[in-house]
């Protein structure tokens, strides 16, 4: 034997119980936990198929389309990006990313990863997009293909108000639309088929309440034809959707075999769409925006500013807060977990050292986790800006 057992492994598992006010993961509900601790079936049994279909279900009632080819990809919401955008683009198409912060820029990395002719329209963080500058960039660029992020977490910026009026710009230039709502699902409203869009995809992990590893997605019949019709084939097997389409039976034919879905995974997304469905899609997005709301009241009491000015512009999901000058916003994040385990985020991207991020998601929008976080604030700006901080 060259390598010994490792001591680690023989100290029982070690997990602490942490309140996740931060942009996601959130906490899972107790249901979920519970759905996820039920025995683990084969990727092909026919309970397993039922639950995919159930799950099917939710993810079209959340998104609110009819779309076939509508599943849950085996990866976080970030592979939903991936397999979005490897699946409609070819070698030379044309792609315009809106860049607005992290999730932007990354997708405009992928796109270029897989051959894409990418251009963009770009915004300082912190800002939405006005229509004019949509209009703009669809007139130059005329893209086979444009992305647009609905609930920018890296900088607490939502598009939601302008996402019908681009989606009517799309029509008139004719390109696929591809919206991210991993961080805005269930606390921005989204019409996927009201709105036409092409294709969305979120996380399992946010509003929806179940645990990283499994991205909702949905393609129209307008973007499976462009998939369908390619000719060259996806370039990564994994996220090939005429592949997972038909294990997902999307197609009307046999399941077969793609990959071992993780079912533990499945049982807890089956969950966290079934608590979304008996609230009402409606009420979960009022509900994390009257949360928003007392945050911001709260937040201002306290004496800070959100950075995202625009009130239309604010992400319910994920609030940006300006980090006061000259405060070490590290000692505020280590005071919340170190005394009430409770997590606060920095920055991301463009924000990292300017703002402080707390997320409003599933099961922690509540006002009492609200009220909660802004008492820990509170305190922990007391103790970032006294001298005694090292003492924690
Ligand atoms: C992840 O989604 C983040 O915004 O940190």
């Amino acid at each position: 034997m060259q390598v010994d057992r490792p001591g680690v492994l023989q100290k029982p598992l070690s997990v602490p119980d942490k309140l996740l006010m931060g942009p996601g993961p959130s906490n899972c509900p107790p249901r979920v936990l519970h759905a996820m601790s039920l025995p683990v079936l084969g990727h092909l049994h026919q309970e397993t198929c039922s639950i995919m279909d159930e799950v099917k279900a939710g993810i079209q009632y959340v998104f609110q389309t009819k779309n076939s080819l509508t599943l849950a990809i085996s990866t976080s919401g970030h592979g939903g990006m991936e397999a979005a955008l490897s699946n409609l683009i070819e070698p030379g198409d044309g792609v315009l990313v809106a860049v607005n912060g992290i999730w932007g820029q990354r997708a405009a990395d992928m796109a270029r990863r897989y051959g894409g002719n990418v251009n963009t329209i770009e915004k300082p963080a912190g800002e939405n997009f006005c229509l004019n500058a949509v209009e703009r960039g669809l007139t130059q660029y005329r893209p086979a293909i444009f992305f647009v992020t609905q609930g920018e977490s890296s900088t607490g910026v939502t598009a939601q108000h302008h996402q019908e009026f681009i989606n009517e710009l799309d029509k008139m230039y004719n390109c696929l639309l591809v919206v991210d709502t991993v961080a805005s699902l269930g606390g921005v409203p989204v019409y996927t088929d009201q709105w036409e869009i092409d294709v969305i995809y979120t996380g399992s992990q946010k509003v929806l309440g179940a645990p990283p590893g499994l991205a909702p997605i949905s393609f129209s019949p307008r973007a499976e034809a462009k998939i369908a019709s390619r000719k060259t084939p996806v370039a990564v097997f994994y996220w090939d959707m005429m592949l997972l389409g038909t294990y997902w039976a999307c197609f009307g034919t046999p399941r077969i075999y793609h990959h071992t879905i993780p079912v533990s995974l499945l049982y807890g997304l089956r969950e966290g769409l079934a608590i979304v469905v008996e609230e009402g899609i409606n009420k979960c997005i009022a509900r994390h925006q009257a949360c928003a709301r007392r945050l911001y009241d709260g937040l201002e009491k306290l004496g800070l500013s959100l950075y995202v000015e625009k009130k239309e512009a604010r992400l319910p999901t994920v609030t940006t807060i300006k980090v006061p000058k000259g405060l070490d916003w590290r000692l505020v994040q280590e005071y919340s977990m170190k005394k009430y385990r409770l997590e606060i985020s920095g920055g991301l991207g463009p924000t990292v050292g300017k703002v402080m991020r707390v997320g409003l998601m599933g099961y922690n929008a509540t006002m009492e986790k609200v009220d909660f976080t802004l008492k820990v604030l509170g305190e922990a700006l007391e103790y970032a800006r006294s001298p005694q901080h090292a003492k924690l």
